[in-house]
C-alpha cells in the first residue's frame, strides 16, 4: 500500500484540513505514514500568520530535499496559506524545484488528484484558485484523538485586523449548513467522541442564511450524549449576551472562552482594526464572570505592534492583570506582507519586542499559578484524556488541566477533588 505523511505547521484549523487530507487520501486506498522516511508522498501543510512558521517550512524542504534524493519517485506537495499567496508560491518553485505540487488553501481536496497527475507523468502543478465552495455533507477526517474532535463550521474571516494574513489567504466569511453540522456532531458523539470543538477564524458569525451561532449552539447542546461542546476563535465585538447566557445555562457547553484580547491599548486596539475598546471588553468578561465565576478565559496578545509604546503595553499588562485568564498565547508582531500593518511607520525594534514578551510571559505565570491554587479544595468535571505515569490526566470543563488519581478510562468523565497544584497545573484524586 502506498503512504502518505502530512507535516502540519500553525493552529489546530490545519490540523484538522491535515486529518481530512488523510481521509481524502485514505478514499484512494493510500494509507498514513507515521514517518517521512516511510513515504510514498510527502506532503506540507504550511500556515503564514506569523514568520517562524514560514522559517520551519523552508527549513523542512531541506530534509525532504534529501528524502527525495534517496528515495526516486517520492512525490513532494506544498501547500495550505503560506503558498495560497502567488508570490511565496513561485519563490518557493524557483528554490525548491523538486517540488511537484504547491497548492494553497482552497483546493485541499483535490490534492490526491493532483498528485495522481503527477504520477502520470506532470512535472509540476500550480494551483492557486480560489474556490470559495462551502463542502456539503458530512466531512470525512481521519482523527488522530479518539476523545476530542473538530468540527469546521465556518471558513474564511472577514474582518481585516491590520496586522493578520488570514482573510487574505482564506478569503471571505462563509459557512457551512447548519444541517451538515449537526449531523457531523451527532455522529462523532455516537462514535464516543467526548469533547467536541466547533472551528472557526471568527465563530461568532456564523450564519448558513438560517441559523446564526445562538441557534446554532442552541441545537448542538441539545444532542443527547454525555459530553462538551468548545468553540473557537471569538471575537471579543461579536461575542453576543445570548450566546454567554447560553454556555451558563446548557451543561453540555464547556464553560471556557477563548476571547483575544490583542492589545490593552484603546489606541493599539484601533490601529489592530478590532473595533472594540477596553470598556466593551471588560463589560463581555465582567458578564461572563457574573453568570459563571468559575469560567474558563484565554486570549491572544501581540506585543510591539507598529508604534507601541512601554506605556501601550503597560495597559496590557495591566488588562492581563484585572482580567486573570487561565492561559494567554503571547506572540510578538510579526510583519505579513500585504497587510496595512506591514507598512506602518514606527516599528518597534525586536529587542524591545522581546524584552516586553519575556515581561508578559512572567506576568501570566504567576497570574496562572495563583488562579489554579484557587481551585485547591473545589470539586470540578474532568474528562480524563490520557495519562501521566501511574496517574490520569484531563482537562476541566474551564480548560485547566489536570493530572489525578482514579479509576476512570481514557474518554471517561470523573469528578475530582482537586488537592494541589503547581504553577497552572492542578492535581487531585477522584471522588466517588
Ligand atoms: N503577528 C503576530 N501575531 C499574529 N497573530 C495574527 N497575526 C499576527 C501577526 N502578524 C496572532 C493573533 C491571533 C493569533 C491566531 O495569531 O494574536 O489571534
Ligand atoms: Fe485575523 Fe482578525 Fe480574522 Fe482573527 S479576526 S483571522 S486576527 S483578521
Amino acid at each position: 500500500m502506498e503512504l502518505v505523511y502530512i507535516k502540519t505547521y500553525g493552529c489546530q484549523m490545519n490540523v484538522h484540513e491535515t486529518e481530512k487530507m488523510y481521509a481524502s487520501f485514505a478514499s484512494r486506498d493510500i494509507g498514513k505514514a507515521e514517518r517521512a522516511e516511510d513515504a510514498d508522498i510527502i506532503i506540507l501543510n504550511t500556515c503564514c500568520v506569523r514568520e517562524g512558521a514560514e522559517t520551519r517550512v523552508i527549513g523542512n524542504l531541506g530534509l525532504v530535499k534529501k528524502l527525495k534524493e534517496n528515495k526516486r519517485g517520492l512525490i513532494v506537495a506544498v501547500c495550505g496559506c503560506m503558498t495560497q499567496q502567488r508570490a511565496v508560491a513561485e519563490k518557493l518553485h524557483k528554490r525548491c524545484p523538486f517540488v511537484n505540487v504547491i497548492t494553497g488553501t482552497y483546493k485541499l481536496p483535490q490534492l490526491p488528484d493532483m498528485v495522481e497527475r503527477v504520477k502520470n507523468g506532470e512535472k509540476f502543478i500550480l494551483d492557486l484558485d480560489k474556490d470559495e465552495r462551502v463542502p456539503c455533507g458530512v466531512n470525512a477526517a481521519m482523527r488522530t484523538d479518539k476523545v476530542s474532535a473538530f468540527v469546521n463550521i465556518m471558513y474564511g474571516c472577514d474582518n481585516f485586523c491590520t496586522y493578520c494574513i488570514v482573510p487574505y489567504v482564506k478569503g471571505h466569511e462563509r459557512s457551512r449548513r447548519s444541517a451538515d453540522i449537526i449531523r457531523e456532531v451527532t455522529e462523532l458523539v455516537e462514535r464516543g467522541y467526548k469533547e467536541i470543538t466547533l472551528l472557526g477564524q471568527n465563530v461568532n458569525s456564523y450564519n448558513d442564511g438560517e441559523t446564526d451561532f445562538v441557534k446554532l449552539l442552541d441545537e448542538l447542546s441539545l444532542i443527547p450524549g454525555d459530553h462538551w461542546i468548545k468553540f473557537m476563535t471569538s471575537h471579543p465585538k461579536d461575542l453576543s449576551d445570548d450566546v454567554i447566557r447560553l454556555i451558563a445555562e446548557r451543561p453540555r457547553l464547556a464553560k471556557y472562552i477563548h476571547l483575544p484580547l490583542q492589545s490593552g491599548s484603546d489606541r493599539i486596539l484601533a490601529l489592530m482594526n478590532r473595533k472594540y475598546d477596553m470598556a466593551a471588553y471588560m463589560h463581555k468578561i465582567e458578564f461572563i464572570r457574573k453568570l459563571m465565576p468559575d469560567a474558563g478565559l484565554s486570549s491572544d496578545i501581540i506585543v510591539g505592534f507598529p508604534t507601541e509604546t512601554e506605556e501601550d503595553h503597560l495597559l496590557t499588562e495591566k488588562a492581563v492583570k484585572d482580567i486573570g485568564y487561565n492561559n494567554l498565547f503571547t506572540f510578538i508582531y510579526s510583519k505579513r506582507t500585504g497587510t496595512p500593518a506591514a507598512t506602518m511607520d514606527g516599528q518597534v525594534p525586536e529587542e524591545i519586542k522581546k524584552e516586553r514578551i519575556s515581561r508578559l510571559i512572567d506576568l501570566q505565570a504567576d497570574i496562572a499559578s495563583a488562579r489554579a491554587a484557587a481551585c485547591v479544595g473545589k470539586t470540578c468535571r474532568v474528562l480524563c484524556d490520557g495519562r501521566e505515569g501511574k496517574k490520569l490526566k484531563g482537562k476541566t470543563s474551564a480548560d485547566r488541566v489536570i493530572v489525578f488519581d482514579g479509576d476512570a478510562a481514557v474518554g471517561e468523565f470523573a469528578d475530582v477533588l482537586v488537592t494541589s497544584s503547581k504553577n497552572s497545573k492542578l492535581y487531585g484524586k477522584a471522588v466517588k
